[in-house]
Order: structure tokens, then C-alpha cells, then sequence
């Protein structure tokens, strides 16, 4: 399983990537080299790295990416309502904005290398539904992205106007929208921003991408809003990873192992994460989220007591997020309990 992306960066300046800022950053930053020689690497860089970690492609981000190059192919002659866009589905934490910021990222450099030399292009936008989104709220966040002036007399349509004349002019072919599933088409407001976005999808002459919470169990494809949206969108399920089969049991272990050779601590024996795969499972549920705090955690914590080495016995001490305690279903409760006492002798 391929190790994509992530960079240590002495920068801490923030520009979230629905900003062009932010996404050029994004897009700019420079990948890890797995087996790049660490040993000149002060203690904050070491932190940092572990902090930022990496990229690894999972199950899911290997299909929406399959989806989204046939999407892009054959919307490529296509106008307005003809064209199909993907819709990225899961439970919370399983890796949908991360799906969607590696795709942004692999078509935008592709893009960069086709058409090297050529400056005033901007092939992805990248946008995140605003809570309670009226029209004119969406449409503010794609000028926030491309930097365009909102104007208190500019009204939604104005704002329209402007925001596809650039993205037309940009050559924007890749339009990504995270949190969808905030978007109710139940309510008022939520119908006629789903017919914004739908809009959008006309005038703009790209292939889009949503991603939210459980969109094919929401409000959002109910209704005729809803099912226009269904007619024209492909669902593609960003699950967690499950562990039942040999294969799945394959795929998790591979992804364990991808994870693990990116870490770069002194003393840590290779294949330890990895012999410990069933257990990992166990406590994350295959929430690559829960997963990814679990590592980077243990990590972290490794490198700050100069152990640089990941045990079963620090894995264990580490406290997860709500959901992935809750869950944890085998050895019972008393893996909790056995944690919380540690922590409290840690701390006493
Ligand atoms: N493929 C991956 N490789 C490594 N880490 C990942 C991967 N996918 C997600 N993560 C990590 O998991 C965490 C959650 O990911 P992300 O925010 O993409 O999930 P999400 O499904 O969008 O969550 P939410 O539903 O809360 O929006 C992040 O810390 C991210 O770095
Ligand atoms: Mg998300």
C-alpha cells in the first residue's frame, strides 16, 4: 500500500484548504520520503513529522479514485445536466476529507505537469458546506475560496455570476464539496441551497465531488431535490475497514504495516504494529481516524520519553475518541478500567 503524502513544516501559519491560500499550501507541501534519512532532525521536527504523519491510500480512496477518473473521462464532452459527479458516503472520522483532498491533490498536479508553464489555471476548487447554508452562504464560500470580494449590495445572484465566470475562466475541472450532509432538503433553506449547488453544477463545466456523514442514510437524496441529485450521482461508501475475511484481514494488516514504516522512531523493532493488527482492530473498530490518533499518539508520546519504540503496553494506555472507547467490545469494560487506573498512577 503506497505511502502518499504529508511534510514536516516549520510553518504555523493556518489557511484552511477551502481557501486557495490553503489548498495551494496543501498542494505545495512537500511529501515525506519514506526511508528519508531522519538523524539531522531536531526533537520538534520529530514531533512534528509524527503529528502531521502521512497519507495512506486506503480500499475506499483507491475506488473513489477509479470512480473519479471514468467520472472525468466521461464527463469530458459533456454540458450542464449531462454530467455525472461522485458522492463519498461514511460514518464519521473514516477518511472522507482526507479522500477528497488526496484526489484534489493528484489531479491538480497532473494538471500541473500537462499544462507546466501555464499560470492562471486553477484546476480544483475545494469547499466545505457552511452549517444551516443558505444559497447565498454556498456561493460566498466558493468566492472565500478563490478569493473574489463579497460585497454587501452583491446579491446571490451577482455572487453566482462572478464565481462560475472564474472558475470557467480558471479551467477549474474538479470541484470538491466536504460536509454535504449538512445540507437538509427538508428545510427551506437546505431545498434551494441543494438547487444552488445544483445550479452550479450547470453553469461550472467540471465534474463534482461531494462528501458528508452517512449522505445515503440522510435527508439529502429524500424528496424530489433529492432524487434529481440521486439521478445524477454515483454513492460511493467510505466504511470502516472490516476484519472478518482473510482478505479484509490482509487489506487492515497492509495498511498497519504502510502506517508503521513510516514512523521514524530510533529504537522501534519493525513489525511490532503490525503483530498487533487484531488488537488494533479491536480498539479502533477500522476507523482509519481512531487509527491514525491511536499511532500518532503512541509516537508522539514515545519520542517526547525518548523510548522511540511502540508497545503493546503504551498502545493500550492511550485514551481514544468517544466513539472508538465505546465500542470496544472485547475484553470488556476492563480495558477501559485497566487504562483509566494506569493513567491515574501516570499522573499521581
Ligand atoms: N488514508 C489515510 N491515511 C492516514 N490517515 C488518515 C487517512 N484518512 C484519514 N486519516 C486520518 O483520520 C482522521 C480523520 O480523517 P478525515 O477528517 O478525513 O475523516 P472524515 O471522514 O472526513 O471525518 P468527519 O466525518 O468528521 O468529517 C484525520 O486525522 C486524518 O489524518
Ligand atoms: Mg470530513
Amino acid at each position: 500500500m503506497a505511502v502518499a503524502a504529508s511534510s514536516v513544516n516549520g510553518d504555523d501559519a493556518f489557511d484552511p484548504v477551502s481557501t486557495w491560500v490553503g489548498w495551494k499550501r496543501y498542494i505545495d507541501s512537500a511529501p515525506a520520503v519514506p526511508g528519508a534519512d531522519d538523524s539531522g532532525w531536531s526533537l520538534e521536527e520529530r514531533l512534528d513529522y509524527h503529528s502531521q504523519f502521512v497519507v495512506v491510500t486506503t480500499p475506499a480512496m483507491e475506488r473513489v479514485k477509479r470512480e473519479l477518473q471514468t467520472a472525468l473521462l466521461v464527463n469530458r464532452r459533456q454540458r450542464g445536466t449531462a454530467r455525472r459527479g461522485l458522492i463519498v458516503s461514511g460514518p464519521p472520522s473514516t477518511g472522507k476529507t482526507t479522500t477528497l483532498m488526496e484526489l484534489g491533490r493528484i489531479f491538480e498536479l497532473a494538471d500541473r505537469r500537462k499544462h507546466s508553464g501555464v499560470e492562471d489555471r486553477l484546476p480544483v476548487a475545494f469547499v466545505s458546506v457552511p452549517p444551516a447554508s443558505t444559497p447565498r452562504m454556498l456561493v460566498s464560500e466558493f468566492a472565500r475560496f478563490l478569493g473574489l470580494p463579497v460585497l454587501q449590495r452583491m446579491n446571490q445572484a451577482a455572487i453566482t455570476d462572478v464565481v462560475c465566470a472564474t472558475l470557467c475562466e480558471l479551467r477549474t475541472q474538479l470541484v470538491l464539496v466536504d460536509d454535504i450532509h449538512l445540507l437538509d432538503t427538508r428545510t427551506r433553506a437546505g431545498a434551494e441551497t441543494s438547487d444552488q449547488i445544483k445550479h452550479l453544477g450547470e453553469r461550472i463545466p467540471a465534474t463534482f465531488v461531494y462528501a458528508g456523514v452517512d449522505v445515503h442514510d440522510s435527508p439529502l437524496l429524500v424528496g424530489p431535490r433529492g432524487q434529481q441529485l440521486a439521478g445524477r450521482f454515483k454513492l460511493l461508501r467510505n466504511d470502516p475497514l472490516p476484519y472478518s475475511t482473510a482478505a479484509q484481514r490482509h487489506t487492515w494488516e497492509e495498511l498497519i504495516g504502510s502506517l508503521e514504516s513510516a514512523l521514524r522512531l530510533r529504537n522501534h523493532r519493525p513489525g511490532a504494529l503490525a503483530e498487533q493488527a487484531l488488537y488494533l482492530h479491536s480498539r479502533t473498530a477500522g476507523v482509519i481516524g481512531s487509527l491514525s490518533h491511536l499511532i500518532r499518539e503512541a509516537a508522539v508520546t514515545t519520542v517526547l520519553d525518548g523510548t522511540e519504540s511502540i508497545t503493546k503496553a503504551l498502545l493500550h494506555s492511550i485514551e481514544l475518541d468517544i466513539r472508538a472507547e465505546q465500542q470496544v467490545l472485547a475484553p470488556g469494560p476492563a480495558v477501559t478500567r485497566q487504562r483509566t487506573a494506569k493513567r491515574t498512577k501516570t499522573k499521581s
